[in-house]
């Protein structure tokens, strides 16, 4: 039977076991990847993207985060589940990011939160590990920022870029955070700053030397036609098998077969 993961086991993976995290964002889902090897289920601020169909992750509020959350909770998961701190949940100020970053743990029931940004973002992540509630770290293509960076673009490109990263890693590290993401940064930069951290990095589009991998689970079971970024690789294509299913459904349907007897209550 599989072990249930705590934020001790993700950290004592580093240089032993690299790190597996999906998203999920229901019950369902949540149950499938639980059936899986994965490590950490990731309820990511992505959902304003794959679930509610918006261009940004901006839109995306606290209550609708508690409600994925406590979706995929639900279903009791043997890995860990870690909640996304929306945009607005925590910059506005230390007392706001603790009481937003305890909702999770309060009503979602997740044992971990996620936020994104270093040395402006530093208080907040002590004064939530001050909680006791642990923290993971986000640096790179914080999609919170698109604005600020002028569209979806790598990050850390250039010396400067890429020495200011490596400050806020170390920063977060000393701050307190259990793990880091690394999004869409050049893979040796990746590679400098997970040698430089004693906690473990999880990229996306952050090449190989980073210490675990995500990916948001539509992207990695092909459940879009459109969305393909360079850094997402499809392990199974599931928008062609749900419409295959459904028009074999939608046939059977109008031809009488379905439902049959097999499928009916004949008394
Ligand atoms: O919201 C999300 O899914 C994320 C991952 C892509 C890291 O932040």
């Amino acid at each position: 039977m599989k072990k249930a993961v705590s934020v001790l086991d993700i950290v004592e993976k580093k240089g032993k076991e690299r790190i597996v995290m999906v998203t999920a964002y229901d019950s369902t889902m949540a149950r499938i990847v639980d059936a899986s090897d994965v490590d950490i289920i990731l309820v990511g601020d992505s959902a304003g993207n794959v679930m509610a169909g918006q261009k940004t992750t901006l839109p995306v509020t606290m209550d609708q985060m508690i409600y994925h959350t406590s979706c995929v909770t639900a279903v009791e998961p043997k890995a860990l589940v870690v909640g996304d701190m929306p945009f607005l949940s925590y910059q506005t100020g230390v007392e706001e990011a603790v009481r937003n970053a305890g909702r999770f743990l309060k009503e979602a029931k997740c044992q971990a939160v996620k936020l994104e940004g270093g040395q402006r973002v530093i208080e907040q992540v002590r004064a939530i590990v001050k909680a006791d509630i642990p923290v993971m770290g986000h640096l790179g293509l914080t999609p919170q920022s698109v604005h600020a960076f002028g569209g979806f673009k790598v990050q850390g490109r250039g010396e400067h870029a890429a020495k200011h990263l490596v400050e806020d890693a170390l920063k977060l590290q000393d701050a307190g955070v259990f793990s880091l993401v690394l999004e869409c940064v050049p893979l040796n930069l990746a590679r400098e700053v997970t040698s430089a951290l004693s906690i473990p990095t999880i990229g996306i589009g952050a090449g190989v030397f980073c210490d675990g991998q995500v990916l948001v689970i539509q992207d990695l079971l092909g459940m879009s036609k459109e969305f393909k970024p360079k850094f997402v690789k499809r392990y199974a294509n599931l928008f062609d098998g749900i419409v295959e299913a459904l028009d074999t459904y939608a046939t059977e349907v109008r031809q009488g077969i379905f439902p049959d007897d097999e499928h009916s209550f004949l008394e």
